[in-house]
Formats: structure tokens, sequence, C-alpha cells
């Protein structure tokens, strides 16, 4: 499985000829490396409804004919405005043609803006993806939970994106205790310094997560790694 970082918590992930893209935050956001009209790619998954995350969902969705993958009362936004979609929920898991998805909860909100009135979207979520035998976990933003222990207990996974921004997910320390309850080979950090509020030391994070025996790999925008 290929993982391109376009900056913020925005993911492109390719494998066995399907490609996909988790939180398509581009327009707008100081640090993406992918203009939305270049992304081509099958499907879309949302992790919760804030703009730093749906973003360009819409228009890749449709310039794409790609399905959306969200939360049930996000997918049926993203329908009622015109993207094919699949409704999932916390919990659930199905099988796509390019691998597997289930959900997973996070502690966050969950709301479009319509101007200064927020629409609400349910649930916010993570996601489990598993392509060709890897599994990687997309926690989204969320705080620190103790049922990570039990997401990493009952899959074995071999990527953890992790959100370590502060602010509005965990900071680097809860996310460092994170990696022990979720126990992946590799972890991967998003959500910081694309904006002021959310500017981190990731080479703190880097160290804390090698000192506990995790491979830590730092992607700029615009990077990719093979897990
Ligand atoms: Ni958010
Ligand atoms: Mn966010």
């Amino acid at each position: 499985m290929r993982i391109e970082f376009c900056g913020h918590a925005c993911f492109l992930v390719s494998d066995n000829g399907h490609s996909l893209i988790i939180d398509p935050f581009l327009t707008g956001n100081p640090a993406a490396s992918r203009k939305p009209e270049d992304v081509k790619v099958e499907t879309v998954l949302l992790s919760h409804g804030h703009g730093d995350h749906v973003g360009d969902a819409l228009s890749i969705a449709k310039n794409n004919d790609a399905t959306i993958i969200a939360p049930y009362e996000l997918a049926v936004y993203s329908e009622k405005n015109g993207a094919k979609v699949h409704h999932m929920h916390i919990g659930g898991a199905h099988d796509f043609p390019f691998g597997r998805v289930k959900l997973t909860q996070a502690w966050h909100g969950s709301a479009v803006m319509d101007g200064d009135i927020p629409i609400y979207t349910g649930n916010p979520c993570g996601f489990l993806l598993t392509m060709s035998g890897t599994t990687v976990y997309f926690a989204g933003d969320t705080g620190l939970f103790g049922d990570m222990k039990l997401i990493g207990d009952r899959h074995d996974i071999d990527t953890a994106i992790l959100p370590i921004g502060d602010n509005f997910t965990m900071g680097i320390d809860d996310a460092l205790y994170a990696l022990k309850l979720i126990n992946p080979k590799k972890v991967i950090p998003m959500h910081y310094n694309t904006f002021p509020v959310i500017e981190v030391d990731v080479n703190v994070f880097a160290n804390g997560a090698k000192e506990s025996g995790y491979e830590c790999i730092i992607l700029e925008p615009g990077d990719s790694t093979e897990v």
C-alpha cells in the first residue's frame, strides 16, 4: 500500500490499481501538495464534517464519479449535495473492491458550517483500512481514549496515522501514549503545523516513538511511503 501525504490530514492511498483519498482538504490548505482537479480516485473517505477534512470532497467525488464513504449523517449530507455515497457507522466494516473499511470511534465533533450555522453531520470517526493484507489505522481527529487498546488488541495494525498537533486533537504526549495502546509497527504523524495553533516539534514525537520501539515516518506534504 502506497501512502502519499497531501498536507494536514489528507492522504492519497493506492494499492493494486485502486486509489482513494482520505479527508481531501486541498483548497485553502496552506500545506496542500496537490490541486483537487489533479486528484484521480475511485473512493473518498471522510472522517467528519469539519472544513479541514471535507474540503474538496464533493468536487473530487463528482469529477471522478467516486464514492464517498462516511458516517451515516455525513454520507446523507454528501448525497444531498450530489455525490455517490456509501453510508457506514462506527463499529461496522464492509468489503469494497479495493479492500476492507471499518469505522472506529473518534472523540471530536462533526458539523459542516453553513456560514455560521452548523449542519450536524453525526459522530466523527477513524478508519481501519485493509488492502492486500496491510492494515492502516487512520485515527481521524480525536483525543486519546482507552479503547484504542481494544482497537489494537482486535486488529493487527501495520501503520497508525495519528494526529499530534494538540488544541483540536491529541498532542504529542497523548499520541505517544496512544501508540502503546494501538501497538502498530509504524506511525505517521498528521494534523500539525498547518496553522499556528497546531504548531509542534514533530521531532519530539519521532524521538519519543523511537524510544518506545516504533518506527516513525515523517512525511512532508508531497512525500509518499510504502507501508
Ligand atoms: Ni475536526
Ligand atoms: Mn481537523
